[in-house]
């Protein structure tokens, strides 16, 4: 039997659940004239639900991670690489005529990859610009691309003035659909968000949330339903999403421990709690060292989160803390979630159950 749990990487087939409303949604704004602005916490399912869209889309797709790129030019060379992969160089070469540069384009026989290069000398928007416009030339000849930027929010940290250039590149073309993913909310919201910012309004704006709890219920029975009684697997499966709060990813990696505990020592009452506590004694040290690195507004604030005081902001949440006012408060969790350690849908919570757990055990 294998584990039908898959955490940390992209997820498709038997490991991707719902998201029905959230597909349809991707899709419809990608057929439209608009661009698409996807945000949520980290590892919600971003990518593997955008993924599952393009797959099932019959245009041009070109995909790519802003974390992988390490400056404009390197940004210009990927997008172009990606473009090479699907279309042979004889098609291109009347799109290509506008170029402003020449690029050396080889293939490496051992690996079958395409390599570029430039000459140094040119400026990297105008390599960016001219790959961009290829792109929507694409579209204009026949198919409409895709073009998905994930982690989008690393733009800031690629060249000072990309977001302005790119908005003055991309508001031209018209052939083509941009998908922006992003998973530091704030930057996100800075980005898209942001009166003064150049993307301002640029798209369609969605915030993907948690897994529903009935869904993910149902996922989970499927997954442990021949390892024990009906029951058993209602109980376990309830249990791992109170354990969770629905988080996508820690949910898959709860469940694939608790199925590889089952599938070892059969069904015991403890199995949760076997599963927790042993992934959070993975990342002992982790946690440790984090916590070190929390002034003590921070460590108080968490600690009342896990306590479920209320709104830390409230009165009786300040005031069994010890925090000297809601202002304090605030921009202690201002910070913490800028950071990821906090994440806000209807309340605020720790978005690691695990670590939440490490906390209290240390209390
Ligand atoms: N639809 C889904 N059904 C079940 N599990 C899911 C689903 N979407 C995501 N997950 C779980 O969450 C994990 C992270 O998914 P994914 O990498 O797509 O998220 P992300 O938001 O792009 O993350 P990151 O912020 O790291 O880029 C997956 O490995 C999987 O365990
Ligand atoms: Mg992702």
């Amino acid at each position: 039997m294998e584990n039908p749990f898959k955490f940390g990487t992209i997820v498709d087939g038997s490991y991707f659940t719902d998201r029905v409303e959230e597909q349809e949604k991707v899709k419809q704004v990608i057929s439209s004239e608009n661009h698409l602005i996807l945000i949520s916490p980290r590892r919600f399912g971003k990518t593997s639900l955008v993924q599952k869209v393009m797959k099932s889309l019959e245009r041009p797709v070109f995909q790519l991670n802003l974390q992988l790129v390490t400056d404009t030019e390197d940004f210009a060379a990927h997008l172009l690489k990606l473009v090479l992969r699907k279309y042979p160089m004889e098609r291109l070469k009347h799109l290509i005529s506008h170029f402003r540069f020449i690029p050396t384009i080889s293939t490496n026989p051992m690996t079958d990859g395409i390599e570029l290069s430039f000459q140094p000398s040119v400026d990297s928007f105008v390599l960016l610009e001219d790959v961009f416009i290829l792109i929507d030339k694409i579209g204009e000849r026949g198919e409409k691309p895709v073009v998905v930027l994930d982690e989008f929010q690393e733009i800031k940290a690629l060249d000072k003035n990309l977001d302005k250039k790119m908005r003055s590149i991309l508001q031209l073309h018209s052939h083509v659909n941009y998908v922006f993913l992003g998973s530091q909310e704030s930057m996100m919201e800075e980005i898209f968000e942001k009166k003064k910012s150049p993307f301002y309004h640029f798209g369609y704006l969605m915030k993907l949330d948690k897994i529903p709890y009935d869904d993910f219920l149902v996922f989970l029975k499927k997954g442990f339903c021949e390892l024990g009684e009906k029951t058993e697997v209602e109980n376990v499966s309830r249990e791992i999403l109170a354990f969770t709060r629905c988080h996508p990813y820690y949910t898959q990696q709860l469940a694939f421990q608790v199925w590889t505990l089952w599938l070892q020592k059969g069904y015991m009452d403890t199995l949760v709690a076997d599963a927790s506590l042993l992934l959070t004694q993975v990342h002992d040290m982790d946690y440790e060292r984090l916590w070190a690195t929390f002034n003590r507004t921070d460590k108080k604030v968490l600690i009342g989160l896990n306590m479920n005081l209320g709104s830390p902001t409230s009165l009786s949440f300040l005031r069994n803390q010890g925090i000297e006012s809601s202002s304090t408060a605030f921009s202690s969790l201002k910070r913490l979630s800028k950071l990821g350690y906090v994440i806000k849908n209807d309340v605020y919570e720790m978005d690691d159950p695990f670590f939440a757990q490490w906390i209290m055990k240390h209390r």
